[in-house]
């Protein structure tokens, strides 16, 4: 199962140090907020930026951002592979969101609270490249799993099976080595992981065990 680290809980003031603490991992997950969609502030674009100049990972961009259509090419320019955004954060223009991230070259991602019901994104399933299941409320790293998440990522993974869809599921907060292997087994390709990987040392050993197991 591919792992996503999230930084979000890493030591901002040795930040190229703990981002190359988790080399081993191809992803790289970026927990973007603006302090309107989410109760919380971290950074934005110009840190996607800093961090280009030394990791080659795969950049995988969650916004958790107001009104992202103003800010999608900012994040893209910056280095951004993949932008996710959020569906309650602009319903209306979701068609909009997933042609602008495709016209700039870049893969797009749509997430759902854990309030949200599943299947508003229904619509949007045969164009989408990923989809984030949020398993905490979003807006901080160290929240417990959200039991209830495990049955979105397996309507997702039968409409997928169903209708031939190609994205890929990847799930969002309060993963560790016991709830990794609950995502995995209801269809999860992806998991990002953030203080179950910061508040331990051998960082990329815990990537290789749970990449592997
Ligand atoms: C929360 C972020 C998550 C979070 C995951 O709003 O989207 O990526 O950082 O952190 P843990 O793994 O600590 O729940
Ligand atoms: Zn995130």
């Amino acid at each position: 199962m591919r792992i996503s680290p999230s930084f979000l809980s890493s030591d901002f003031r040795k930040l190229k140090e703990e981002i190359l603490s988790i080399s081993h991992a191809k992803w790289l997950h970026f927990d973007v907020m603006d302090g309107q969609f989410v109760r919380n502030i971290t950074y934005d674009y110009e840190l996607v930026k800093e961090v280009a100049s030394f990791s080659n990972q795969f950049f995988d961009v969650h916004l958790m951002i107001e009104n992202p259509m103003l800010f999608i090419e900012d994040y893209i320019k910056a280095g951004a592979d993949l932008i996710t955004f959020h569906y309650e954060a602009d319903p209306s223009r979701v068609t909009l969101l997933i042609d602008l991230i495709h016209e700039l070259d870049a893969e797009c991602g749509i997430s759902v609270k854990p309030g949200t019901d599943i299947e508003v994104l229904g619509p949007y399933l045969g164009r989408l490249d990923l989809i984030l299941v949020m398993s905490v409320e979003p807006g901080k790293g160290g929240q417990s799993f959200i039991m209830s998440s495990i049955d979105k990522i397996k309507w997702l993974d039968k409409m997928r099976r169903i209708n031939g869809y190609k994205y890929v599921i990847e799930v969002d907060g309060g993963i560790n080595q016991d709830t990794l292997p609950l995502v995995k087994a209801a269809g999860a390709d992806i998991a990002v992981v953030g203080s179950y990987l910061f508040n331990q040392k051998n960082r990329n050993q815990l990537i290789d065990e749970m990449e592997n197991d």
